[in-house]
């Protein structure tokens, strides 16, 4: 509760005093004089003309600053609203989500001796199908790729695939980041993260990397990169420890947004759930547009709807979502 309200009231104060400075800024405007092309066109064909200039001018204006946003010169912050509440196994160790369809999810379990794959029921929570993983595996991100199931695991190069409707594990992979943590598709490339601040693209059939980008926030490193969603063209990822959601660029490695769920943790810590671990899991429902989220032994997973908070913060990452490295 209260690092959260700490947190609102500098968001507060970031936001006035960018208000208060642009403000104080004379507008050059009002002395200039009519663009000339209106002055000259005014007489002979009229005001339809200027006022079109005037649209396709406020058209390109548009384009130009909605660019702006998108490339991540203007970063974004969101809170949420919870739209629903589902139980969760708080025994699951949550290292990776992703929705299945037919409200079901699939979630990989990780700890030496209860890892698993399992197919999970949305709504009541309960494990329909569940894998047993070798008591020397520690389970890690996962992401389904036509009708298999793909998953890495912890201090390993190595990986599984698994069939989607029987859980039967089908293969073994070795994929070439330092480490598995977390898992994502496209449908056509694999999004990968091993715990640093490098974001992989591989080949799903011969785990060669396509690409490998530097995830930063302003010129800043982000490490430690957890569990991974693709959402609406952007990669979703859970930086381990903090209570923040990276909305990531694939193409620049640019982190363009922050979703700031400090309130979840804290409200189930607040309700007495004092064994839980880290905000981890994303999980996303193309269809219908469901974002869901947990933790590390969670008793809960939230449906939520993310929003901007209103007006864009200069926030300092390094207070808002500390990462701490040194673990
Ligand atoms: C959806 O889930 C329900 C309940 O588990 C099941 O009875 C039904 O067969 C599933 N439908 C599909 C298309 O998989
Ligand atoms: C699981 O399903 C696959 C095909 O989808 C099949 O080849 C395999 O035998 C099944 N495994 C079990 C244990 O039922």
């Amino acid at each position: 509760m209260a690092a959260s309200s700490q947190m609102k009231k500098r968001v507060k104060r970031q936001t006035s005093e960018g208000t208060s400075s642009s403000s104080s800024v004379a507008s050059p405007s009002s002395i200039r004089p009519k663009p000339l092309a209106c002055r000259v066109y005014i007489g002979r064909i009229g005001s339809p003309y200027c006022a079109f200039i005037a649209l396709a001018l406020l058209f390109v204006l548009c384009a130009t600053w909605n660019d702006t946003t998108s490339e991540g010169h203007v970063p974004q912050f969101y809170s949420f609203d919870i739209v629903n509440e589902f139980p969760h196994d708080p025994e699951a160790f949550t290292q990776g989500l992703l929705y299945g369809g037919n409200d079901t999810l699939f979630e990989s379990t990780g700890l030496y001796g209860r890892s698993s794959v399992r197919k999970v029921d949305l709504l009541s929570g309960k494990v329909k199908l569940s894998y047993k993983m070798d008591e020397s595996l520690f389970g890690e991100g996962l992401t389904l790729l036509g009708d298999r199931l793909f998953q890495v695991t912890w201090l390993t190069n190595i990986g599984f695939t698994y069939d989607q409707h029987n859980l039967s594990k089908m293969g073994k992979f070795v994929h070439p980041m330092k480490d598995g943590w977390g898992l994502a598709t496209d449908g056509n490339v694999i999004f990968g993260s091993d715990g640093s601040s490098k974001l992989y693209q591989l080949d799903p059939v011969t785990w060669k990397v396509i690409k490998k980008m530097t995830v930063s926030y302003r010129d800043q490193e982000i490490p430690l990169l957890n569990e991974l969603e693709y959402i609406s063209g952007e990669v979703w990822a859970n930086v381990w420890q903090t209570d923040c959601i990276a909305r990531i660029s694939h193409d620049s490695g640019n982190v363009h947004g922050w979703i700031l769920l400090h309130q979840l943790r804290q409200n189930l810590l607040d309700s007495g759930h004092k064994g839980i671990d880290v905000l981890n899991g994303i999980a996303w429902d193309e269809q219908n547009k469901r974002l869901f989220v947990t933790g590390k032994l969670w008793p809960k997973l939230y449906e939520i709807q993310v929003r901007p908070l209103s007006s864009p913060v200069s926030g300092n990452i390094n207070e808002l979502c500390p990462i701490r490295v040194n673990i």
